[in-house]
């Protein structure tokens, strides 16, 4: 499918490693111009030098999006820009602690990352796409959002927030020619993941490909409000159970195992 509709200009967040390299690489395949967003200057330069052969434009800003300051660093980096797509992907549970164990402003990272700039953001890019009645708006979700687990107290309430956030949205905007959709992820094998040491080879665990899951979330994004990517629409199923204890228990032994715990 052809993603030019959703030109002339997208704006991706945490758009250098990994998924978000992935769904730079297929804009920037179908035309579409990029500002692309993350922490570390050295893989945004590589992800925008490979678009740029690609025929695009290519905008980069290094920007830690937890910092206050993020928001208005976006928007003055996209000034007088028909942005017709913003991907908010840069999310990450960045205090894997207990949540007894860790300070307070630690949890605040992970509530300012996953929700604080992202719905100040949605906000910005959105009242312009309504305005002109036609956009699309990608959250990058998770399958830890459907259930409670150890060390994801926050976390996993970040990404439940997400989805329920992109659930009503979709709603608000169904007659305004705005796409929302949020890409439930589940494990999947980036850089990131890779980095936190995270076991893949666990016998019967499902484990995604980046670029597999970044060709669905732009497939799906006239489909919304939710999309499970990488085939686990039936374990997600499953988390909704109502006998919570059996769901939260029997995803935490598979969770430790993930982690090389057991
Ligand atoms: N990978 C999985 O198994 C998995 C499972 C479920 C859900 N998810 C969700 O999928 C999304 C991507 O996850 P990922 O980390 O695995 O993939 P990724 O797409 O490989 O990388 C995340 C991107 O976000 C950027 N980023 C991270 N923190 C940032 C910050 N504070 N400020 C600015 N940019 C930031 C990263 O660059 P810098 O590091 O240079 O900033 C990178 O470009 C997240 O929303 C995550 O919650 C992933």
């Amino acid at each position: 499918m052809s993603y030019a509709k959703y030109g002339p200009w997208a704006v991706i967040a945490g758009g250098s490693e990994g998924v978000g390299a992935e769904f730079a690489r297929l804009l920037a395949g179908a035309g579409v111009n990029l500002v692309l967003v993350a922490r570390k200057p050295g893989p945004l330069a590589a992800t925008a030098s490979d678009c740029r052969r690609l025929g695009v434009e290519v905008r980069t800003l290094a920007t830690d999006l937890v910092d206050p300051s993020a928001v208005h660093a976006v928007v003055a980096e996209t000034v007088g820009l028909e942005v017709g797509l913003f991907v908010y992907n840069a999310g990450a549970n960045t205090c894997s602690a207990e949540f007894l164990d860790a300070d307070l402003t630690d949890f605040q990272r992970v509530i300012d990352l996953n929700i604080t700039t992202m719905v100040a953001l949605v906000q910005h890019f959105g009242r312009a796409m309504r305005d002109r009645r036609r956009g699309g708006i990608l959250l990058v979700g998770s399958m830890s959002g459907y259930l409670g687990s150890v060390r994801h107290t926050v976390y996993g309430g970040v990404k439940a927030y997400s989805r329920i956030f992109a659930e009503g949205l979709w709603l608000e905007l169904r007659d305004s020619g705005v796409d929302v959709l949020e890409l439930v992820l589940g494990v999947t094998r980036t850089p990131a993941m890779q980095r936190v040491g995270l076991n893949f080879d666990v016998p019967g665990m499902r484990v995604a490909d980046p670029a597999d899951v970044a060709r669905e979330g732009l497939d799906q994004l006239g489909h919304g409000p939710v999309y499970i990517a990488g085939g686990n629409a039936d374990d997600v199923a499953r988390r909704n159970d109502p006998d919570r204890a059996k769901v939260v228990a029997g995803a935490h032994r598979m969770m430790q195992r993930l982690m090389g715990l057991k």
